[in-house]
Formats: C-alpha cells, structure tokens, sequence
C-alpha cells in the first residue's frame, strides 16, 4: 500500500519465447489490475544472471520481453514498466534482507533444489539467494499482491515471511504481501502430451505453441496435437486432448464448452484442430503485429526503460530510505 493505494507487483524473466499458456493464464489479464492497483511489471535481469547467459542474448531478450508485454496490452501509461538492473535499489534492498534471511529457509526453497541438481557445475550463492532478491522487489514497492505462477507460491511465502520478521523488529515498514495464483482452470496443457502443463522450456517445440509463433507453424502444430480415440468434440475427464483444445478455442472466442460442442456437433478432430489453429493464429496476429512494430523502434523502447525505471526510483527510495533509518544507517541529506 502506497498512500491510499493498493500495490500489485510482477516479475517476468527475460525469457522471450513465452506460450499461448501464459498469455491466456496470466499476462492477458495482466491489463485488468491496473484498474483496480498501482500495477508494477519488472523484467528481473538480475535474477537470469544466477545462470550463465550470453550477453547478447540477455540484451536482445530484455528488449524484446519488454516489446511483448506492451503487445500484450500493458499500457506504460496505467502500469509501470520497468528492467531490474536499472534500479539499483533492488539489489541494495537484498543485501539487507540477506540479513534477515535464514540459510535453512533458503535451503528448503523447492526451486533451489531443482536448478542446483540442473546447474550442478554452478550453484552459486547468487541462486541460492534468489529468493531474497524477489522478496526486495516486492517489499520496496509495500505490495499488497503478487500475481504469479503456482510455482512461485513458496517464494511469496517466504517473502511475507522476512516481511513479517523484520516488521517485528522494526515496526510499520513493510506491507506483507498476498501472492495470487493465476487460477488452474485455465491451465493450458502441452500438445503432446496433455496430461503435462504446456510449458516454454519443453524440448518438443511441437508441444508448445509461441506467442511469437507465425500462423503456418500455429495451424501445423495444432494439426499435430495429440487426441484422443474416438472423434467426438466433446469435454470430458477420459478426453484431455480435445478438451484442452475446446479450453484453448473457448479462451479465444470467448465460446462456452456447450456452446463448441453444438457447433462441432458431427464434425470430426481434423475440422475442429484446424478451426482451433485458426481462431489463435487469428488472435495472436494483432499482438505480433504491435510486438514488431514496437521492436522496430529502440529507441522508443529505451524511452520507455527510462521512464519506467524513474517511476519505480521514485517509490523504491522511499522504501530504501525508511529500511536504512530503521536499521541505523547514516543518510546525508
Ligand atoms: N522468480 C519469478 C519467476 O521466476 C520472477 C520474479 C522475480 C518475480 N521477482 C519477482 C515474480 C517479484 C513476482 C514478484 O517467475
């Protein structure tokens, strides 16, 4: 809560290549909050940095998230848009909380867990704290809520945690946070497979349809996807292929399941794949329409990281300067 609003904060990683699954499950309803909250987005290049990256990949994917969320319809005029590494007072922020973070809190994070057993040549102390620079992002803007994956709940967890801990100590200077888990109804499942959620790291790239896919390799995958026997279109619990494509039709059409159902009433899978690969190639064309056009232009991107990164310097100092106070630090003036 800053003053009399409330604050709802995300971080994305630069990772570009991001699904259908989390358009339609979380960054197209990113638009809606900025009604309702001061709405902060952050493309946490610091936190990809706890993994080897190639510098000229960091640079360009930095770029081009920025480029897709706007696509996406995050308005840099309702929310604040920003790159992590332009706003120092995150990592300062971390070192602190370090301080108020337990190595056995750190050790039980699930994440952790599973990229020092992928990055077993590397775990350094950088993914180990991970944890602890997400807990800065969120604490310096006092959140009131984190919309993230599933998969980031015990992070949020632990960031209420030292929230909570240090606001016993130190009394009033952290809103504690409340994650919101983008709801499971609208998980999308893989192509491939569709008892597996649809994921941007999968190694069958037939698997996966891309934001950033082009309308061939759209209709081509989803001709593709795997079905189940029979040939009804139909949702049900022992069909989970057509049912995960009637849920991705019924997203993009805004169709009810009934509604499907009736109108591919006698049709067979082949007809109904096709129309699938239609309506999303359809929907998705605008978004990667605006996606090149705003790539095209840098420097209007690096025009927006700069106002971005001011707007969120503004309520990041603040924040910093009260922490600093609190634990006895001398400020000049
Ligand atoms: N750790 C998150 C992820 O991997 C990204 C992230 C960083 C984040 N800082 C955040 C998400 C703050 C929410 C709030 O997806």
């Amino acid at each position: 809560m800053f003053g009399e609003q409330k604050v709802s904060y995300s971080g994305v990683q630069p990772s570009g290549n991001l699904t259908i699954g989390n358009y339609l499950g979380a960054i197209r309803n990113f638009s809606t909050y900025s009604e309702k909250y001061k709405t902060f987005y952050c493309v946490v290049d610091q936190h990809a940095i706890t993994v080897r990256q190639v510098p000229a990949e960091l640079r360009r994917r930095t770029y081009e998230t920025l480029a897709l969320y706007m696509a996406c319809g995050l308005d840099p005029e309702k929310n604040t848009l920003y790159v992590q590494s332009m706003v120092p007072e995150h990592t300062e922020l971390a070192w602190m909380l370090n301080c108020f973070t337990m190595f056995g809190e750190l050790s039980r994070m699930t994440q952790f867990k599973d990229k020092s057993a992928k990055h077993s040549d590397n775990i350094n102390a950088g993914l180990f704290t991970y944890p602890v620079l997400m807990a800065s992002d969120i604490l310096l803007y006092q959140t009131d809520v984190v919309p993230v994956g599933i998969d980031q709940k015990q992070h949020v967890e632990l960031c209420r945690d030292i929230a909570e801990r240090f606001n016993q100590i130190y009394p009033d200077t952290f809103t504690v946070p409340e994650p919101i888990i983008s709801r499971s109804g609208m998980k999308i499942m893989s192509l491939a497979d569709p008892t597996k959620k649809m994921s941007k790291s999968d190694e069958n790239t037939n698997a996966v349809v891309y934001i950033l896919d082009d309308r061939d390799t759209i209709i081509r995958k989803f001709k593709r996807a795997v079905t189940d026997s029979g040939s009804e279109v139909r949702y049900a619990e022992d069909k989970p292929g057509v049912s995960n494509l009637m849920s991705i039709y019924s997203c993009f059409t805004g169709k009810t399941i009934e509604e499907i159902e009736r109108e591919f009433n006698g049709k067979g899978y082949g007809d109904f794949k096709l129309a699938v690969g239609e309506v999303t190639a359809d929907a998705l064309a605008p978004v990667q329409e605006k996606y090149h056009a705003l790539l095209a232009d840098k420097a209007a991107l690096e025009a927006q990281m700069k106002k971005g990164a001011e707007e969120a310097s503004w309520y990041a100092r603040r924040t910093l300067s009260k922490v600093k106070k609190k634990l006895g630090f001398v400020q000049l003036r």
